[in-house]
């Protein structure tokens, strides 16, 4: 058997102690996969002792993940410190000078950085691999990039943040608010620190715009992403959604048209039959439609020490077979600019209000929308109790985003409105 591959650990904190565990538990299973075996020669985290629920005894101890980085006894250097900047990025890039290969779970550097270190590794003959960083334990980096390879890509969408589906679906099945099921996500452990990365919707735009550079040819455009979080998505919304057969779900969408590159990440509402409709819980989904095989559908942990770990597993005994790949699936070099696009493919869309009860207001609603160019699909008023304002939703037909705003802005003008207007777009799935 061949020599071993030394790995050198930068981050023991949830992705790193789960990667030490397997590392021990499957020594020969890895070897006899990989045609080699796979050893771990030093790690590092900031606080040596620290109680880390994992055997690193036999490991050397590096404080500065620079100087892991950088080690002669390591083959590839395994970054899962995290962060779009700083130490992860600088200890990567000493890395790859130093000839070593990387894996990382970090999609906020390589979604915000991931051209430049792409091009540094390909210029050096290093590879980097990062099947965690989208989707936790979802192989959707291999699928894409092997897998799809003979397809062109129409449209790669999915939920891609556990908490915010978390979140969603428990508010909805407990009937509870927005802040009720948050601060139970924060006791839980769900939030990341900076809680605005998962319900601001940056997190999951970090990774849609990694698989949108691999699905469409172009660098990855993390600015290039609309984002909406989903702070304003209220229980009246998730209820009156399903009384109209719709979920809502924190959605990233991603396709290239005529104008550019479409990439937005929002509440949208789906069928709640759908394959996304019924993701429950902190599961992740990804769907990809590629012009040969057509739509398939990828389902599973997006986060946790085991998934998460498999995911940096699977990237290290890729390395150890040899496998050799660019890093976005084609040389960073070939990577077109990717023209962001606003959204401009239509859609049906979900229209919710609360109307003064008198004479008129429904009609002067539907004159709004016809000014604006939106026909109705259905709508329907809700009873209502002693005061005098009467909830109404609407689902429109197709419509443009640019009309939807158009409506949106007239409306409160028709004076028969008693709070403000609340839109979703209805994706189809
Ligand atoms: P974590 O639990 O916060 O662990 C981070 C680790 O990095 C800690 O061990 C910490 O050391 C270490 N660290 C911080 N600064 C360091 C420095 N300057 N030098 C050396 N080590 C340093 O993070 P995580 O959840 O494992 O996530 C790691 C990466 O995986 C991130 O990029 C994250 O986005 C990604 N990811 C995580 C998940 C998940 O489910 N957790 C899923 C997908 C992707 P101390 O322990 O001493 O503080
Ligand atoms: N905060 C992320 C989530 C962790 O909730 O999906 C995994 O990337």
């Amino acid at each position: 058997m061949s020599a071993p591959l030394r790995l050198g650990i930068a981050g023991l904190g949830t992705v790193g102690t789960g990667v030490v565990k397997i590392v021990q538990k499957h020594v020969d299973l890895l070897a006899a996969r990989s045609g080699r075996p796979i050893a771990i020669t030093a790690v590092s985290a900031r606080d040596r002792m620290k109680n880390r629920d994992a055997d690193l005894s036999g490991y050397a101890w590096e404080t500065d993940a620079m100087a892991l980085a950088t080690r002669g006894d390591v083959d590839v250097y395994v970054e899962l410190i995290g962060g779009e900047s700083g130490i992860a990025r600088d200890s990567i890039e000493a890395a790859l000078r130093a000839g070593k290969d990387v894996v990382t779970a970090n999609k906020a550097l390589l979604a915000v950085h991931g051209q430049e270190l792409a091009a540094l590794a390909e210029s050096l003959g290093r590879v980097i691999r990062f099947e965690a960083a989208v989707a936790g334990g979802i192989p959707v980096i291999k699928t894409m990039t092997e897998s799809l390879a003979g397809n062109g890509i129409n449209r790669v969408m999915g939920v891609m943040n556990g908490t915010c589906n978390y979140i969603l679906t428990r508010m909805e099945s407990a009937g509870l608010p927005y802040e009720t099921v948050f601060e139970e996500a924060r006791q839980l452990g769900y939030l990341e620190a900076d809680p605005t990365l998962d319900v601001g919707g940056i997190d999951a735009s970090h990774k849609l715009a990694i698989l949108s550079s691999i699905a469409f040819g172009t660098k990855v455009d993390f600015n290039g992403v609309e984002i909406e979080g989903i702070e304003r998505v209220s229980i009246d919304d998730i209820r009156r959604a399903a009384d109209m057969g719709y979920k809502i779900k924190l959605l990233g969408v991603a396709q290239m048209t005529a104008r550019g590159l479409e990439q937005r990440m929002s509440p949208c509402l789906v069928p709640a039959d759908s394959p996304l409709g019924q993701l429950q819980g902190g599961t992740n989904m990804v769907v990809v439609e590629g012009d040969s095989v057509g739509q398939i559908v990828l389902r599973g942990a997006g986060a946790g020490e085991g998934p998460t770990a498999s995911a940096v597993m699977s990237d290290i005994v890729e390395v150890a077979r040899g496998v050799r790949l660019p890093v976005f699936g084609q040389p960073a070099s070939t990577l077109r600019d990717a023209q962001p696009a606003r959204t401009a493919v239509p859609a049906a869309y979900y229209m919710r209000m609360e109307l003064q009860d008198k004479p008129g207001a429904l009609a002067k609603v539907a004159a709004v929308l016809g000014d604006s160019g939106i026909s109705i699909d259905r709508m329907r008023q809700y009873g209502h109790a002693d005061d005098d304002r009467v909830p109404v939703l609407i689902v429109t037909h197709k419509t443009t985003p640019d009309a939807i705003d158009h409506a949106i802005e007239a409306l409160p003008r028709t004076g028969v409105l008693t709070g403000e207007p609340v839109e979703l777009r209805i994706e189809e799935v």
